[in-house]
């Protein structure tokens, strides 16, 4: 881990009040000058655990832990210091530089870029006002922008050639290869470059500082044959996921208002602005980022998601609008009736008639239990409350936490202690992957049992990982007899872990992809090794899943027992040796005995068929 810089941090602290960073793990209460809470640290029922706003720090009455907010963040995510301030850091959204960042060569790149952008934007500037943008112009026109509009966002057109920027820009003396970096050329085989953007209405996006990072290009016409958009790959400079189109644009009215409205598209995003509803920002049709939540929260914490009413991709983010959950924000849906965008929907009935629909936006919670269209199975209900308890679980402060399980058990009518149960084990789940590894397994056997019983349990654990990534419709087959923890294994519980939160997300990647999920080079490495090994036996076992978990369920179960038998066993001995009564020793040995004849792989099966 690379040094932080000293003002960085000192910054991260000023940055990172106590009472605020302490409120997203526990539920706090003022009393006078302080604020009290239920520790984290240590078991307890009546708050002992103070923060002290004034001096910035925080103290348990009842186990003594202390700190300021770098103590806190480390004991509470278990991690280093430097770890601590980077976590902070992203939480403010301060930047931290990786050290190749503060490189000269590498600043120099960056601005190069930025430099290189602003000659791209300004040449599809005036392409779009030359005679040969006049159909680009009229498209516009026709969709009703008007050129004040077009000139505000800077829109452009990239003229219907291979190399009309190439040609622009190296008679300016920029190189082909910084202008393949910005990613506005592509490279052939022989080495020769071509414009990336052909034929499109170009929609530069800008960072906070209103420098052009990136571009998104779309097609004139309705014609299937080409991509709707092309845009800007990866760059030292352009991140996708840390971006929301609009932004710069948009936060003075976003903090003003205290509120963002969150649109698919980058017409949705402009038509809103320029129709006098300017707290509107673009996800530009991707999942919802963590850093995209932070970058809102920086000047408000209300976000409104106003999607078009019938795409897929709708659907798939408003799973995702967890993650905005997750980073504090209080998130609202609005709908529009059926084959509306937010585009659209201005166009046709005027800006005060889409005010009226975000002043019906519902809580996240409440659309996800009650919108759910209901088909009267039982399955739908099931799925709803699925869908409730992940949004439930990301919720960070307790209080509010605590409020709406209660609230939506009522409401939906579940009993509210299993609901509790459901967002406690995904809580404990999300938890897993934060921790550090000596936190991970909690498998419920004596200490001396448990090195024996990993070795036996490896392999049976690795065939269960192995059957899940060849058959992802094993997941929830496995995961109704056990929970990622049983996983005792390190490497397999994290691998367990992941699993189950795609499930859970109804993300399925293929096997090949999920290494993309793992940051640490071992487990994508083992995840690879399984992967080709499996393939390579696929056609060898059994197509039967459930039997072939099954078979491993079963040995897992005797496994456990067999431990748990030798320890009573042991206990027995030293009970004799001393003389003493043995009866309930003897009695739970037999019953041990007894439930482990009983385990057969067939046990498994007929439960769940
Ligand atoms: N998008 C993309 N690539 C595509 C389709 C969409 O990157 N092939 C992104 C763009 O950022 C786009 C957003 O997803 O703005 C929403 O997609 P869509 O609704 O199809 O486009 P709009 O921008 O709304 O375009 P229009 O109003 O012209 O249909
Ligand atoms: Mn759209």
């Amino acid at each position: 881990m690379p040094m932080i810089p000293d003002h960085i941090v000192e910054e991260v602290r000023m940055a990172s009040d106590i009472v605020d960073v302490v409120s997203d793990y526990v539920a706090l209460k003022q009393k006078g000058r302080n604020f009290f809470g239920l520790c984290p640290f240590h078991p307890e029922k009546t708050p002992s655990f103070s923060v002290n706003p004034e001096k910035q720090i925080f103290h348990c009455f009842g186990c003594g832990t202390g700190g300021n907010v770098f103590t806190f963040i480390m004991k509470e995510e278990g991690v280093s210091f430097p770890e601590a301030v980077r976590i902070l850091a992203k939480r403010a959204g301060i930047a931290i530089p990786e050290p190749e960042e503060t490189s000269d060569a590498n600043l120099q790149l960056r601005e190069a870029l930025y430099h290189i952008n602003e000659m791209a934007t300004a040449f599809y500037e005036q392409q779009l006002y030359s005679p040969a943008g006049r159909k680009a112009l009229d498209y516009l026109h026709s969709r009703g922008f008007t050129d004040e509009g077009i000139r505000m966002f800077r829109l452009g057109y990239a003229p219907d050639s291979f190399e009309a920027l190439f040609k622009y820009a190296t008679e300016r003396h920029f190189s082909p290869d910084k202008l393949e970096q910005a990613g506005l050329l592509n490279k052939r085989d022989d080495g020769s470059y071509y414009d990336r953007f052909r034929h499109r209405v170009m929609f530069p996006i800008l960072n906070l500082s209103g420098k052009v990072i990136a571009f998104g290009g779309r097609r004139l016409a309705e014609d299937d044959s080409i991509p709707k958009y092309v845009n800007s790959p990866e760059t030292p400079i352009y991140h996708k996921s840390n971006v929301l189109y609009g932004l710069f644009h948009a936060r003075d009215a976003i903090r003003e208002q205290d509120l963002a409205v969150f649109v698919e598209g980058y017409t949705d995003m402009m038509r809103l602005f320029l129709n006098g509803i300017q707290n509107v920002v673009a996800t530009s049709g991707t999942a919802l980022t963590p850093m995209q939540a932070r970058l809102v929260r920086r000047y408000t914490k209300n976000v409104i998601l106003l999607y078009d009413s019938d795409t897929a991709g709708a659907a798939a983010t408003m799973r995702g609008a967890d993650v905005l959950v997750e980073q504090g924000l209080d998130v609202r849906v609005a709908e529009l009736q059926e084959g509306e965008d937010p585009d659209s929907f201005v166009q046709k009935y005027g800006p005060d008639a889409l005010r009226d629909q975000l002043e019906k936006a519902i809580p996240l919670l409440d659309f996800k239990a009650l919108r759910i269209p209901e088909a009267g199975g039982h399955l739908e209900k099931t799925e709803r409350v699925q869908s409730l308890v992940q949004t439930l679980a990301k919720i960070q402060d307790g209080l509010k936490r605590q409020e709406m399980v209660h609230y939506y058990a009522e409401k939906m009518n579940l009993d509210e202690e299993v609901l509790w149960e459901e967002v406690r084990r995904l809580r404990k789940l999300y938890r897993l992957r934060r921790k550090p590894a000596d936190e991970q397994i909690q498998v419920m056997l004596p200490v001396e049992r448990k090195g024996s019983y990993a070795e036996r349990s490896r392999p049976v654990e690795e065939e269960l990982i192995r059957i899940m990534l060849l058959y992802w419709e094993a997941v929830p087959f496995i995961f109704s007899f056990m929970e990622v923890t049983d996983f005792y294994n390190e490497d397999f519980q994290i691998i367990a872990a992941v699993v189950f939160e795609l499930y859970q997300n109804q993300i399925r990647p293929e096997p090949e992809e999920l290494i993309h999920y793992f940051n640490d080079a071992h487990l994508s490495e083992f995840i690879a090794r399984v992967v080709l090994m499996s393939k390579e036996e696929r056609d060898a076992v059994t197509k039967d899943y459930k039997r072939w978990a099954a078979d491993c369920l079963a040995k897992l179960q005797s496994l456990m027992l067999e431990m748990k038998i030798e320890d009573v066993q042991e206990q027995l001995k030293e009970r004799e040796a001393s003389g003493g009564d043995a009866t309930e020793l003897l009695e739970a040995w037999r019953r041990l005995q007894e439930q482990r004849q009983r385990i057969r792989p067939e046990n498994f099966l007929p439960e769940y068929q």
